[in-house]
């Protein structure tokens, strides 16, 4: 029995560093964290639909260096404790290479001071709150952040729409929404229009009436919800259950085929800041579509093409790079300039954080239509 275990465990002794070793030859291990599943479930789902996509076309062209890249995903649970604890098992159990995540702000804040710690580069394709990339010089982002989002909504509003009261519904548990009520707030106010209210609500709740009814006393022309689609389909459905007729203006976090689903009609004639638009006719998004389409028969969203962008870059890094390690990824990530992204041209600036440019998209029942493009 000792000599048997003795034995076993001397095998495991020689057979763990091999194991160690053929992976690190053979491929390029990359990390994803995201939220497959829960009431943002489409945020992971999306994002590892575009990124799959993104290497496998990589892998069929030979991959990089000789080595073809792995991709392993574990799902948060839309949780940001979860979304530490997978981020620590990406880094010290699987040895990736890189990570890719998180979409919601809060999850990817929860996760980038391991990556920090660990000093492995993270990539979020879409988190949108400045606080992200401040945790420090290992984490990125290939999207607009929400200084800029509120400021467009702001400006859209009052120079588009010429609407100028408006009362926000945020989500008070929630960094991104937070954020981006605090800045499209401020821009509001700056630009000459009026903010009636500001009412709040918190993660995971379903019933809006009381915060809609206090909202319909003031009798605003616009509400602004810069929550995530679930809570914005069932906030427009019980808005329009009250008889308020008001324009909703929202942001990226609306975006999901599901809003359609809640919300029906209710959502209608909404107006919300996007990354892409997919009746943009450039062809670089256009050939993402038709690609997209062919493999998981579904109109790709905003996290889809970010997803597949944030894949690419990241290639891209790791092509230029010298060697497979994290800190040379990092410091070529860093210097990504004038990348051809679907959702944009993608230039790393100084704050590691990516400079373009956002669409606004129309609400039209299951459909949403490119509306204008916002440049910074
Ligand atoms: N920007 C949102 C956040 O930071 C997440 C999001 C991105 C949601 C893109 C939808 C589309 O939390």
């Amino acid at each position: 029995m000792k000599k048997l275990f003795s034995s076993a465990l001397l095998g495991l002794l020689i057979i763990l560093p091999f194991s160690g070793c053929t992976k690190k030859t053979d491929e390029i291990l990359i990390g994803e964290f995201g939220t497959l599943t829960g009431s943002e479930a489409t945020f992971g789902q999306s994002t590892n639909k575009g990124l799959r996509m993104a290497f496998d076309e990589i892998n069929a062209a030979g991959g990089i260096k000789g080595k073809k890249i792995k991709l392993i995903t574990y799902d948060n649970q839309g949780k940001p404790d979860e979304s530490a604890a997978v981020v620590k098992r990406l880094i010290t159990q699987d040895k990736v290479l890189a990570i890719i995540g998180e979409v919601a702000s809060s999850r990817s804040l929860a996760a980038a001071p391991i990556a920090q710690q660990y000093k492995v580069p993270m990539i979020s394709p879409s988190s949108t709150s400045p606080k992200v990339t401040e945790v420090g010089d290992y984490i990125f982002r290939i999207c607009f952040i929400d200084p800029f989002q509120g400021a467009v909504m702001a400006k859209f509003m009052l120079d588009n729409l010429k609407l100028k009261k408006v009362a926000v519904l945020r989500d008070v548990k929630n960094e991104y929404s937070v954020g981006l009520a605090d800045t499209f707030i401020q821009e509001v106010k700056a630009r000459g229009g009026e903010v009636l209210i500001d009412v709040s609500y918190q993660a995971n709740d379903i019933d809006f009436k009381a915060q809609l009814t206090q909202i319909k006393s003031k009798n605003p022309e616009v509400i602004f919800v810069p929550g995530y689609y679930t809570d914005a389909g069932l906030i427009t459905v019980q808005a329009r259950q009250l008889g308020i007729k008001s324009v909703f203006l929202g942001g990226d976090g609306w975006d999901s085929p599901k809003l359609h689903e809640i919300a029906k009609e209710a959502a209608s004639g909404s107006y919300f800041s996007n990354h892409y638009a997919t009746d943009s006719t450039e062809t670089i998004v256009q050939e993402f579509i038709q690609k997209y389409k062919a493999q998981f028969n579904e109109l790709p969203d905003a996290m889809a093409a970010l997803g597949y962008d944030a894949g690419k870059v990241l290639a891209q890094a790791i092509t230029n790079a010298s060697e497979l390690k994290p800190e040379l990824v990092k410091n070529e990530l860093a210097k990504i300039k004038d990348f051809p992204g679907v959702t944009g041209v993608i230039t790393i600036d100084e704050k590691r954080n990516a400079i373009k440019s956002a669409v606004i998209v129309k609400v039209e029942g299951n459909d949403k239509k490119f509306v204008t493009k916002m440049t910074p």
